[in-house]
Order: structure tokens, then sequence, then C-alpha cells
């Protein structure tokens, strides 16, 4: 038996040519895997027979939607995640998991190898071969594209002469990756950093200028999880997909940035991710309800390293497990109601209840009921303002001298 590869499949064109490409060049059998993360668009019944009628000895689907939802957008959400402040890491997000069934699957079947079809210029085929790595060190990763100089004019030669059923696809004029936390755009005219998106890039949000009434909900969080919008409670995809459609409608989550990738390029990216956004809108804002003041401020500084490092494909290492230990710890408060106001591409957050509350309205209150000691601030504050007051006595002096 001839040595199998086993392909992540998206039914696109190159992923389509890199089944006989690969055969070609290193003479394996390939299995195309193909794995559902919400991205919608085809059936994968169809995409799954493409696979097989480009060549692939096997396809194989998975339905990933669940443990996508539940084992990396939840630890996201619990994460706040946000790289560089802003984009809530939705390829970078997939990207694991993938290559985690890529391992097993291949494992499984007896491959010694697995093949994806990113660039060498992106962050995408870190991500995947780093997950493989980590989870199956013996395989060995191919990107047809990136190792086998397959271009998108041989990819569309190559699927003409062997008569592939990808042929006709029609060139997108940018590169789309996307699933159910959002989308990412990127190329064609958005390489111009000063060009503004068009109406034309987004799909999972309408034009938040256009005048709606506002939306309100209420979220309801268990330990960092949402569970429940306006009382009905759902699983975590299903929420998600809830999340998409009311923020969606009122374009929350679009984003425009330059970004850093991990090899070194700056690179523009357009994204929308409207469950995302409003959703960490909602569970920082409990947190800030929930939270001692200390672990708040602490975390904040550990979302962003763990950002950075799912960011820059490493989800299985030992520091990200570790901060995802740290990070589930400080969700045990993390329960209650907040009210969100959706409008205008902006989701507010207008309201917050727990009854893991920290707040204490008979100490911030400002009207007769307040317990707080105010005779107590006045001695605090010198002790507080001690070191200063030290170091700036000292300056004095020295300035005498
Ligand atoms: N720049 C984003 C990231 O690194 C999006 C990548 C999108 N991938 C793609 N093949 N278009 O996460």
């Amino acid at each position: 038996m001839s040595e199998r590869v086993v392909l992540a499949y998206s039914g696109g064109l190159d992923t389509s040519v890199g089944i006989g490409w690969l055969k070609e060049a290193t003479g394996k059998e390939v299995v195309a895997l193909a794995i559902d993360v919400g991205q919608g668009g085809e059936d994968m019944n169809v995409i799954r027979q493409r696979a097989l009628d480009c060549g692939a000895v096997e396809a194989i689907v998975i339905d990933a939607k669940a443990e996508f939802a539940d084992d990396y957008l939840m630890p996201a959400l619990k994460a706040n995640a946000l790289y560089q402040k802003r984009y809530p890491l939705v390829s970078a997000l997939s990207r694991p998991l993938i290559g985690k069934h890529l391992a097993s699957v291949a494992r499984q079947l007896g491959a010694d190898s697995v093949a994806h079809g990113c660039t060498g210029k992106g962050n995408d085929q870190v991500r995947f071969e780093a997950a493989v790595a980590a989870i199956a060190p013996e395989l060995i990763s191919i990107a047809p594209i990136r190792d086998l100089a397959l271009t998108r004019d041989k990819a569309i030669e190559f699927a003409e002469k062997n008569n592939l059923p990808i042929a006709q696809s029609k060139k997108s004029p940018y590169s789309v990756d996307q699933n159910v936390w959002g989308r990412a755009v990127e190329t064609g005219f958005l390489e111009d950093p000063w060009n503004a998106p068009i109406e034309d890039l987004y799909s999972y949000t309408q034009d938040p200028d256009v005048f709606r009434e506002p939306t309100e909900i209420t979220i309801r969080f268990e330990a960092g999880i949402p569970v429940a919008i306006d009382g009905v409670k759902y699983a975590a995809i299903d929420l998600v997909q809830k999340m998409n459609d009311l923020a969606g409608a009122h374009g929350v989550g679009r984003i425009d940035i330059v970004e850093d990738r991990l090899v070194g390029i700056k690179s523009r990216e357009v994204y929308e991710s409207p469950a995302g956004i409003a959703l960490i809108a909602a569970h920082e804002e409990l947190e800030n309800l929930t939270l001692e003041r200390d672990v708040n401020r602490f975390k904040r500084g550990i979302e962003s390293r763990w950002a950075d490092l799912v960011y820059e494909g490493l989800w299985f290492s030992g520091l990200k497990r570790s901060l995802d230990v740290f990070i589930d710890h400080t969700q045990e408060h993390v329960t209650g109601d907040v009210r969100l106001r959706l409008q205008g591409g902006r989701a507010v957050v207008t309201g917050r209840k727990s009854e893991e509350s920290l707040y204490d309205f008979d100490l911030a209150t400002y009207d007769t009921g307040d317990t707080f000691d105010q005779s107590l601030a006045k001695g605090f504050i010198e002790l507080w303002a001690l070191p200063s007051k030290i170091a700036a006595k000292r300056e004095n002096n020295r300035g005498k001298k």
C-alpha cells in the first residue's frame, strides 16, 4: 500500500487541485478531510463528493461546530481574546481544531503526513503545523501551494487539463476565511491600507449606518459562559449563532485593522464578528462587576498574552494551557445577567446584575445610608502617597545643594 497524506480540504480551487498535485508530486494517496466549523456556504456532502471527484481515495466530513464552540470559542470568550486589542482571532481559533482532527485522522488511517492549502506568507500555515506537531510529532506537514509551487494559474491549468469539477470556480477578488466566530477578508483592493472597505465585503453584518430601532437583549452567564438570551437557554454553538443574527442585524463587529503577522509582514485585514464582539463586551463588563480588583487587572494582562499565543499558533503550548487554568479559575464567580443594546454598529452594555456581585450599594452611594467611613480616607492617602512624598523631598533637597 502506498503512503497516505490527509489533506485539510475546503472544497475550493486550491485544495481541490491540491489533491491531484499532491499525488503527482509525492506519490501518496490523498485522503480529504473537511471540517465544519460553521463556515456556511456549500453543503458538506457536495464538498465531500468533489474531493472524491478530484481524486481523493477517501473523503471524510466532520461536523465540529459544537466542539469548536465549546472548546475554542468559549475559552476565547473567557479570555476576552482580542489580538492587538481588536481582532477576535476568528481564523486563529479554527486552525488548531482542524490541525487536531488532521492529526487524529492521519493516525487512525496510518498516514505518515498531513497537508493544508496555505501559502508561505501567512499565519495559518504556522497554526496548522504547530497544532499537528504538538499532537502527533511523527507526522510530516506538506503545503502544496508553498512547498510544491502550486500557483493560482497552475491550479486553473491543472483543473482544466484534468477536467476537475472545480475549473469553473470564479476567482473571488478577496481571500476570505470564515467560521461561526466571524469572517476574515484580505487582499484585493484592501492591500492599499488607505482604501476604505466597501459594503460588498461584508456578509455577517448589515450596514450599521442605516437607521434601525435598537434591540435590547439580556444575556445570562454562568461561570463565564453565556447560557441564555432573554431567558431562553442555548448550547454554546446555538447561542453564538443567535448572537450573530441579533448583533449582525445592527452591523455590530466590523473591524478594519493593519495587523502584525507572525511572519513579520504587516497586513491589512477586514473582519466581522458580530457575536464575538458583542459577547466579549458583555462578558468583560460582568467581570468588572464580579472580579476582585487585582484579579481583574492582572487578568487583562494575561488576556493579551493569551491572544498573542493563540494568534501565533501556540494553542497547544504549555504556557497557553497554564494560562487557561488561571483564566478558568477566575471565572468561578462570573455569573449573572448583562443587558446589551444593539444599534448602529455598537453593542453597548446598559445594565448588569449578579448574585456574585462585588458591587456594594451602601458603600457606593452618595445618598443617605452610606456605610463608607470617609474619615478613613485621610490616613489611607497619607500612607499611600508616602513613598512619593519622601522621594519628592529628596529631589527638593538636591536642588538646594
Ligand atoms: N489575518 C488573519 C489571521 O491571521 C486572517 C487569516 C485569514 N486566512 C485566510 N486564509 N484568508 O488570523
